[in-house]
């Protein structure tokens, strides 16, 4: 039934060591799309129909890690720029690859107008695939992210939050503000809220609930001032404040205030840093925008 219908049956990955189940279908060739199992080098992300020609693969791959520039190392973790243009088989086999997790249509074959930035975790094999963003090299919008992705085998631990993190440092060191591209899914939603909120969280805490801080200041803080510091859009910052009561509406004259709720969200950042997730370190960027 499958078959007539031209369902895809691919049902998982092999990917390194890991077998991981698929989400959604990706345009992989039809002779590639009809096996349960599809093989892809974690290295070069090349798709491969069976264990034997994985086999051969691995004996010849020469890559350990992406192409392209690392442009951040902190420890184990790294990420690496790669140019659509550049790198299109590596960049195309990459979006096939996101797609087996993403329910929206995108483009696989048009990688050329992007930036894929891919973050890795370092052992004595290799740099190894945990997740990834592209981003649009000309945005005329002001859309920072274009895909994001954490592999299954590796969500829930930080890492998305790790990559939206280091868009926006991205962001900040192009002196622009950006948002992601809409429509985001469900789990693309989730973390972006998360990390608007918290994001909300360590910038009130530093403006308004420093030691010594005077009404004065305070007054001057706005909702721009706000964007500017996080290289968020307004109505992002408007979305992070929302969750944390930031945002008070004067009754009499329908104007908006920000207030920072002190236990709130000390409550919040306390909970959040009890998870223990890595830290972006912006100092170790090493990137001059493009453009
Ligand atoms: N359920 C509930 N909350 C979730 C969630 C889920 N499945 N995934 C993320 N969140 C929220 C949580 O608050 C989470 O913190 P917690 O795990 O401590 O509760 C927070 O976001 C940060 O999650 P994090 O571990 O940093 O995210 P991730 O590495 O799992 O990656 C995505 C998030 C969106 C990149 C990942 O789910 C993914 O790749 N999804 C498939 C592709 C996709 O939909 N991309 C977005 C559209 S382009
Ligand atoms: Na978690």
């Amino acid at each position: 039934l499958e078959l007539l219908g031209g369902a895809s049956k691919v049902r998982a990955i092999r990917f390194g060591k890991y077998e991981i189940e698929t989400w959604y279908t990706a345009p992989y060739p039809e002779e590639y799309n009809r096996r349960s199992l599809l093989y892809i080098c974690e290295f070069c992300l090349k798709y491969m129909p069976t264990e034997y020609v994985n086999w051969r693969h691995e004996i010849k791959c020469p890559m350990r890690h992406p192409p392209g520039d690392e442009i951040y190392r902190a420890g184990k973790v790294s990420i690496f720029e790669v140019d659509g243009r550049k790198n299109p088989m590596y960049c195309q086999n990459l979006c096939l690859l996101a797609k087996l997790f993403l329910g929206s249509k995108t483009l696989y074959y048009d990688v050329e107008p992007f930036l894929f930035y891919i973050l890795t975790e370092t052992d004595e094999r290799g740099c190894h695939f945990v997740g990834y963003f592209s981003k649009e090299k000309q945005n005329t919008s002001s859309y920072n992210v274009s895909c994001i992705l954490t592999l299954p085998i590796h969500q829930r631990k930080g890492y998305g939050n790790f990559l939206i993190s280091f868009s926006y440092l991205l962001t900040r060191t192009e002196g622009k503000t950006g948002t992601p591209e809409k429509p985001l899914s469900d789990l693309g939603l989730l973390s972006y809220r998360n990390y608007w909120k918290y994001t909300l969280c360590y910038v009130l805490r530093d403006l308004f609930l420093r030691p010594g801080v005077s009404e004065e200041e305070i007054n001057k803080i706005s909702i721009m001032e706000l964007s500017r510091r996080t290289g968020m859009t307004a109505d992002d910052v408007v979305c992070g404040l929302e969750a944390l009561n930031g945002l008070v509406r004067d009754p009499e004259t329908g104007i908006y205030a920000i207030r920072a709720d002190r236990t709130l969200i000390e409550s919040q950042i306390a909970h959040w840093e009890a998870k223990g997730y890595i830290n972006l370190e912006p100092d170790k960027l090493i990137w001059t925008s493009m453009v």
